[in-house]
């Protein structure tokens, strides 16, 4: 190590997406940063907020790049620490929903370095809102469930399984892969008449979106191309929606099973 040098690492969340959605916080601490390691769902714009001569190193996974291991990840955080002193780690949403914050900063302390977190907005609570979804509503959902559609297993998260028992909103991450499934777990226990829509990039300028049922998700994916990243939003507050209400109307109105919205 470097004399002078304050080895401190700070995880900020980016958010979801929207770069306007990062926190104050998280703003001022990458003012600070001497390294960003970035993932592949930071908005690149959050960069702008840096020094110019603070260095930027891509981290994520990303067509034609290579896509660097989590061991990799922990030992460049830990050796820029060191290196150049104050280093911030961005990652999409929030960096303890999913996001492998803990086992970064497990790893890092370690080494007896400083870190700090600044949470982010996740995409589990921002991309519904931003298609007027909410989570719970009086008289409709007491809870909410985020899950992680793949478990590091790759297999999907006996959660689900539980949750498609529950009357609460479920909102699945990472679970495109496992549509399939989903859905016939949220059949098995009679549940084909739930609203459910899936979010693709929620929060940018390449949104998509695609409304139905359990009984007709999979056609609506199919149909509108929809795939990672994605979020999957199960519970009767998506038919609620002031912006989604009217498509749920007319489907329940005239009791057809698929549209496309
Ligand atoms: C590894 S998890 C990271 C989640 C992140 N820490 C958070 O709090 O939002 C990545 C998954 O989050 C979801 N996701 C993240 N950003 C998204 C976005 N803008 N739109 C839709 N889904 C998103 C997708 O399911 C994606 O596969």
């Amino acid at each position: 190590m470097k004399a002078n040098i304050q080895p401190k690492v700070t995880l900020i969340g980016a958010g979801p997406g929207d770069p306007d959605l990062i926190t104050v916080k998280g703003v001022k601490a990458l003012k600070k940063a001497h390294v960003i390691l970035y993932d592949s769902l930071v908005n690149r714009e959050l960069l702008n907020y840096a020094s110019e001569k603070a260095i930027k190193i891509f981290v994520g996974k990303r067509k034609g790049y290579h896509s660097h291991s989590q061991d990799e990840i922990n030992k460049l955080i830990v050796t820029n620490a060191f290196e150049y002193g104050n280093v911030v780690r961005l990652k999409g949403g929030d960096p303890f929903i999913f996001g492998r914050g803990a086992e970064e900063i497990d790893y890092i302390e370690s080494f007896g370095i400083e870190t700090a977190v600044v949470s982010g907005i996740s995409s589990s609570m921002a991309v519904p809102a931003s298609q007027g979804i909410s989570l719970t509503k009086r008289g409709v959902s007491e809870s909410f469930w985020v899950i992680t559609g793949t478990t590091s297993e790759r297999k999907l998260s006996n959660d689900v399984y539980l949750a498609a028992q529950s009357t609460a909103t479920v909102v699945i991450l990472m679970g495109m892969s496992k549509l399939n499934e989903i859905v016939t777990l949220f059949k098995k226990f009679k549940k084909g008449n739930i609203p459910a829509a899936i979010i693709q990039n929620g929060t940018t300028k390449n949104e998509k979106i695609g409304l139905g049922t359990i009984d007709s998700i999979l056609d609506v994916v199919a149909h509108k191309k929809l795939t990672s990243p994605a979020i999957i939003v199960i519970g009767e507050v998506v038919g609620e929606s002031a912006r989604l209400r009217s498509f749920y109307e007319e489907i329940l109105s005239k009791n057809i099973n698929l549209e496309y919205c």
